[in-house]
């Protein structure tokens, strides 16, 4: 009989994070070092673009997830870099095969969210999203694949988006930019399944963190549900849950990121070793919504 726990033990491989210094990249840091894996955080922990109405992370909130991860036993490593900077990723992620002998599992997590209509977009507000999401991401699983290689086989793992399966009104270009991610994964789970390296997307719902909690974020959830946002912060994130509760079939306005972990964790282990090519979703039910 097979012993799923034992095969969702992680002892003794070295995970990567992209996005550690908070929300589902911190979550996730955290939950692969409670299956026992050593963790690498990686975050530009600093503003990322001007299209952004948000707070950006810090090297506090870096720290902080480290503080996390070593909380459980588990060596933790952290690079501050810009993904969009492919020179910097690859130097990491030399330096971590260098310091730490190799690396078993990348979750390609960073990104950003801001919301623009089309007729009204200045060009930072199509690319950086593009430029972050998509190609920042292309830039972390090309620089760690050739160490996943290197070490004979390993796990990657790209967040998307349900808005990556179905079009957003005043998001295209995050939803171009998730939509493309998960035809990176597809593309490089053919390419890279005879190196032993399996590729997966997780599809996180609408997750607490600082890219939803925001003002921008509410008038959007308000227009969904064909509502007009008041701009007042207080009264719009009000109208905004209960407009988010009736449209989740679990009845939850947003998840945790701890909701999204767990499939992190499963994907990391070789519980999912013949998974590859795939996408999985933790949404409260908001997944009865797409096709695929
Ligand atoms: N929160 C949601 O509802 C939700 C839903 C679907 C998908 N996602 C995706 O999940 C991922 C994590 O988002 P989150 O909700 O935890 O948001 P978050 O803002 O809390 O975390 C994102 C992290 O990525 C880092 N980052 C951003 N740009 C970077 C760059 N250029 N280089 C290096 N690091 C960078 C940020 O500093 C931050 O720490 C993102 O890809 C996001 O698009 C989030």
């Amino acid at each position: 009989m097979v012993d799923v726990s034992e095969r969702q033990d992680l002892t003794g491989k070295i995970a990567v994070v992209t996005g550690a210094a908070r929300g589902i990249g911190r979550a996730s840091a955290v939950a692969l070092a409670g299956a026992g894996a050593d963790v690498v955080g990686v975050d530009i922990a600093a503003r990322v673009s001007q299209s952004l109405d948000y707070a950006p992370a810090t090297a506090e909130d870096l720290v902080e997830t480290g503080r996390q991860v070593q909380a459980s036993g588990r060596r933790w490593l952290e690079k501050t870099l810009d993904q969009r900077d492919s020179a910097a990723v690859r130097k990491a992620a030399q330096e971590i095969e260098r310091e730490w002998g190799g690396v078993d599992v990348v979750f390609a997590n960073a990104g950003i969210q801001a919301f623009k209509p089309l007729l009204e977009m200045r060009d930072a507000d199509w690319y950086d999203q593009i430029e972050v999401n998509l190609n920042g991401t292309a830039n972390v699983v090309r620089a760690f694949a050739a160490v996943l290689v290197r070490r004979g086989g390993g796990r990657i793992i790209i967040t998307s988006s349900t808005q990556g399966q179905h079009g957003t009104k005043f998001g295209s270009s995050y939803s171009a930019s998730k939509w493309g991610l998960l035809g990176l994964m597809k593309s490089a789970a053919l390419e890279f399944g005879e190196h032993g390296i399996t590729v997966n997307a997780v599809i996180p719902g609408l997750i607490d963190t600082a890219l939803t909690r925001h003002e921008d974020r509410y008038a959007q959830a308000l227009a969904e549900a064909g509502q007009t946002p008041s701009r007042d912060p207080e009264k719009d994130e009000q109208a905004a849950i209960e407009a988010l509760k009736t449209k989740t079939p679990l009845g939850v306005p947003w998840l945790e990121p701890e909701d999204v972990a767990p499939l992190v964790v499963f994907l990391a282990s070789d519980a999912a070793r013949m998974v590859s090519g795939a996408a999985f979703a933790a949404t409260g039910g908001d997944s009865a919504h797409v096709t695929s």
